[in-house]
């Protein structure tokens, strides 16, 4: 049973039989807990819902969710839903030697950004995970709601034969059922943040859609470590968010793909294209959308 059917099933009950109060069963659900990083994270997985190439060995699955806010009902827009797996042998392409049977050579390969639609919906496609180290099957996350909260966290299968009972209890609602179907697994994740959610029936409170694109000042600026860049658009569109030094010559791209509507949020932590530091100075960031463009100045301080 979904927590969401279980929590309205209890509240129900207790109409019928008034042994407690509805409100405080209505009221809040069961959040995903956390899990750990771990190593393999890198922050320039692509934005994409196809994760493994389509001759990456390994059962095909197919994951989708929604995210919602503390309630486990409000949908959750515009978050980020990075996700990041080992291949059918247990190897993380990023960061080890692996046989990927991916003759693209996709260094990112196995992961993805996905972003949540107005109905906190995400999805993608990929293979199923092999074991490494003693670990269940898993599949890492990391999501990023448009107010700014990062929640990790990881989704494990029924029936892996790592997983025992006590294992089973500390990581209660992320072990999903898989469906076997034509095309490979279905599995349904949800994730249910911390943050709170407020009924407006206007669309998401969170990420209200601008008149018109921006592009704000990058926080903090000066920066030693990484920067938030903030900009916005007004309808769903192409997106390219560039770095250059003060020579203009370019350093990198940090986005570089259609997005939809609304505030969105990304880091710059001062390397190039090839993940190298770049040296203290002046940058500029270049954020062009449709027919928009505009820039701000960023100081790397060291
Ligand atoms: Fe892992």
């Amino acid at each position: 049973m979904k927590r969401r059917e279980f929590i309205k099933l209890s509240a129900l009950g207790s109409i019928a039989t008034g042994m407690m109060p509805t409100t405080l069963l209505a009221s809040r659900c069961d959040l995903t807990s956390a899990d750990i990083l771990g190593p393999f994270w890198d922050e320039n997985h692509p934005y994409r819902t196809l994760l493994a190439h389509a001759d990456e060995p390994g059962t095909r699955i197919f994951i989708s969710g929604t995210v919602t806010t503390d309630d486990c009902e409000i949908p959750i827009q515009d978050a980020i839903v990075d996700v990041w797996h080992a291949n059918d042998v247990g190897c993380y392409t990023v960061f080890q030697e692996c046989d990927t049977g991916n003759p693209d050579d996709d260094p990112y390969n196995l992961t993805g950004q996905m972003i949540t639609n107005e109905n906190g919906e995400y999805a993608f496609e990929s293979i199923w995970p092999g074991y490494y180290g003693g670990r269940p099957k898993h599949f890492h996350y990391k999501i990023t709601t448009p107010a700014g909260l990062e929640h990790v966290t990881q989704c494990y299968f029924e029936g892996d034969s790592q997983i025992n009972e006590d294992w089973e209890e500390q990581h209660a609602g992320r072990i999903i059922p898989l469906e076997e179907s034509e095309n490979g697994l279905i599995g349904v994740f949800d994730i249910a943040m911390d943050e709170e959610g407020t009924e407006t029936g206007l669309g998401d409170p969170h990420t209200p859609i601008p008149a018109k694109p921006f592009l704000n000042n990058n926080y903090p600026n000066p920066f030693n470590n990484s920067t938030q860049i903030e900009f916005g658009i007004s309808k769903v569109g192409y997106v390219n968010l560039t770095i250059y030094d003060v020579s203009g010559k370019w350093v990198t791209n940090l986005v570089d793909k259609r997005l939809s509507p609304g505030a969105h949020r990304f880091s710059w932590n001062g390397t190039d294209i090839f993940g190298k530091n770049v040296p203290s100075g002046s940058y500029l960031v270049v954020m062009k959308s449709g027919g928009f463009t505009s820039s701000k100045k960023i100081m790397l301080l060291k």
